[in-house]
């Protein structure tokens, strides 16, 4: 089994699970990079996976749902096309590997992420960021806190599959809340090469780092740094706003 990414829009990206037959993809916001992919690659389209409903993760759906052999999985929502509604617990096989349904609500409410023990992989849509975290847009600030909080505990050699390439704005503001902070800066120090090595992309990260380096995990550190943040929450809720208008 590899793990690989096709590229939508400006700054998605679709992962790509894939065995020497088939694949399955994880927010498809378009179809044309997956078909393209079938095409050339003459794998079979196995299973979608849903991590919410933005029409940037699930545009693709309805022009590959003719190709699925398996299921369309996702959160409880409008889509139509999701075949398998998962909420939080519930785990389900998609090319014989073994996921596990986290809510992640805070993002949207419908977010979920996917956690593959096996793979110790999670991909988390738009929930956990490489060095930084999704907006708020549906949920509350304490929404995504708790939601962060989950994620946080899972092990710490995680791979992290987050669903855009936000990784140098996100570290870009990361220095300026931590600026003291010797792995931040090595990460900055270290992004281009791994992004140049990668095909233009930053993406895995593992949890392990996020925890040194991502202000949105380390909100029970920065907090004394922040203005008027008595608790862990505020300080998150102090960074996501300034995020918002940095
Ligand atoms: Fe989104």
């Amino acid at each position: 089994m590899q793990i690989n990414f096709l590229k939508a829009y400006t700054d998605n990206y679709i992962w790509l699970l894939e065995t020497n037959k088939e694949i399955s993809v994880i927010d498809p916001g378009e179809a044309t990079p997956v078909l393209n992919y079938l095409s050339h690659s003459k794998k079979v389209l196995k299973d979608i996976l849903i991590t919410h409903h933005h029409f940037d993760h699930t545009g693709g759906i309805e022009d590959l749902r003719k190709y699925v052999n398996g299921k369309i999985y996702g959160p409880k929502n409008d889509i139509s096309s999701i075949t398998d509604r998962v909420i939080d617990g519930d785990c389900f096989s998609t090319l014989d590997i073994k996921m596990q349904t986290i809510a992640v609500p805070g993002h949207t409410l419908d977010h979920v992420a996917f956690y593959c023990q096996e793979m110790d992989s999670l991909f988390c849509g738009d929930t956990l960021f490489a060095g930084g975290c999704g907006r708020v847009f549906e949920g509350t600030h304490e929404d995504m806190f708790q939601s962060i909080q989950k994620l946080k505990d899972l092990p710490p050699e995680t791979k992290v599959y987050c669903a855009h390439e936000y990784t140098e704005s996100n570290l870009e503001f990361a220095l300026e809340v931590d600026a003291s902070n010797h792995d931040l800066k090595k990460r900055v120090a270290d992004l281009s090469k791994k992004m140049t090595a990668n095909n233009g992309c930053s993406i895995p990260s593992d949890l392990a780092l996020e925890l040194k380096t991502n202000p949105f995990l380390r909100c029970d550190l920065l907090r004394d740094s922040l203005k008027d943040c008595k608790t862990e929450m505020d300080a998150f809720s102090y960074l996501r706003s300034w995020k918002d208008n940095f």
